[in-house]
């Protein structure tokens, strides 16, 4: 039987998500937003096996309340050298102007999918919610994540994601609006004109599947989640709203970027990564984009870009940087996660 609320589904007092923000956060926002009676996120995509493992063990000895823990689930790309090499040729201009030397880049991916062995590392610590981005991991991978008793969570971009998802067992579907923050998760296509606003996207999901529906996408403050409980949804996921809190991780540059008149501006690009991602316009998006069939498969095209974000950042600019941010900044406030939170529970029963 689907429980009739989000809370009791995922033993939270408050129906808010915090969006897990890879290369944003780790635990330290998750355990602030779940001891403030919402949904903490953990973001994995990034992370390497140990650090895993420290960063739930972390979560583990500070907060008692339910977390989650999330995972991308792309299938990784087979190399293209000669692609790969273009790509550099493409941004030579570039490491030039940087005093980069191009021969001296590492190749390889940098985000790695859900696997076996982070799958061994998370049953250690059974956390209560998983939640996955870019689809689901494999039939046998989910089974096990079942098994020891998550409540699985992903992310739908349409409204045929969304019945996949609910097909295949899922608790909860996040409805991810074209105006979200960060990576895309669609996992069916990969026509950007079939991606719909959080509006128009979340009513169509919950019509299309009986599972409860998570809103998320340029959802800002108090009024945004009444809004979005009013549609239909059963609680609201918000990423970019967090990102100015002090238990993020971002850099100096993001945070101006954040915080400049510039955050008005975003748009989707798969320059940094190889997927569309919603960021903060920048140089790199101006000059080569913001889409582009230039950048190798995701996340081929990152480790290309990385010196030079590294170079840029370092002179204090975010010319290469990936910005990410939805459309709506307006609720990003320098205040404790676990206020920001309270605050947006306001308008709530
Ligand atoms: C900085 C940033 C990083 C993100 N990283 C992830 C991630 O690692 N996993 C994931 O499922 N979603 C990720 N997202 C997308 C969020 O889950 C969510 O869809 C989005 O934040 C909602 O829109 P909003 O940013 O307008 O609130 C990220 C979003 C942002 C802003």
């Amino acid at each position: 039987m689907t429980p009739s609320r989000l809370q009791d589904l995922l033993g939270i007092e408050i129906p808010i998500v915090q969006a897990p923000m890879a290369g944003a956060q780790a635990s330290a926002l998750a355990i602030a937003v779940s001891t403030a009676g919402g949904l903490g996120s953990l973001p994995c995509a990034l992370l390497a096996l140990d650090a895993i493992r420290d960063e739930l063990a972390a979560v583990r000895a500070q907060t008692t309340r339910p977390y989650n823990v999330n995972f991308f689930c792309h299938t990784p790309p087979t190399p293209d050298p000669a692609r790969e090499a273009a790509w550099r040729a493409t941004l030579a201009p570039y490491y030039r102007e940087l005093g980069l030397d191009p021969n001296e880049i590492p190749a390889g991916p940098t985000r790695s999918p859900f696997s076996d062995e982070a799958a061994d590392i998370v049953e250690e610590f059974r956390p209560p919610v998983v939640s996955f981005h870019f689809g689901l991991p494999s039939p046998e991978l989910l089974a096990r994540v079942r098994a020891w008793g998550s409540v699985i969570l992903a992310s739908a971009t349409t409204v045929d994601e969304a019945r996949w998802l609910e097909a295949r067992g899922v608790d909860a579907i996040i409805a991810q609006g074209l105006e979200a923050g960060g990576h895309r998760g669609n996992f069916l296509t990969a026509d950007m004109t079939t991606q719909l606003g959080t509006f128009a996207l979340v009513p169509q999901v919950i019509a299309a599947v009986r599972a409860p529906v998570i809103a998320a996408g340029g959802i800002a403050d108090a009024r945004g989640v009444s809004a979005a409980l009013r549609l239909g949804a059963a609680g609201a996921q918000l990423g970019t709203t967090y990102l100015l809190c002090p238990e993020v991780t971002t850099s100096p540059v993001y945070r101006a970027a954040l915080r400049s008149t510039d955050a008005g501006h975003t748009a989707l690009t798969n320059l940094i990564s190889g997927r569309p991602a919603r960021g903060i316009v920048n140089r790199l998006m101006r000059q080569l984009g913001p889409m582009s069939d230039l950048p190798p498969e995701f996340p081929l095209a990152t480790p290309a870009v990385a010196p030079l974000r590294a170079a840029a950042e370092a002179k204090e600019m975010g010319d290469f940087s990936p910005l990410w941010a939805g459309q709506n900044t307006s609720g990003c406030k320098e205040i404790p996660a676990a206020e920001l939170t309270r605050e947006l529970a306001v308008d709530l029963e």
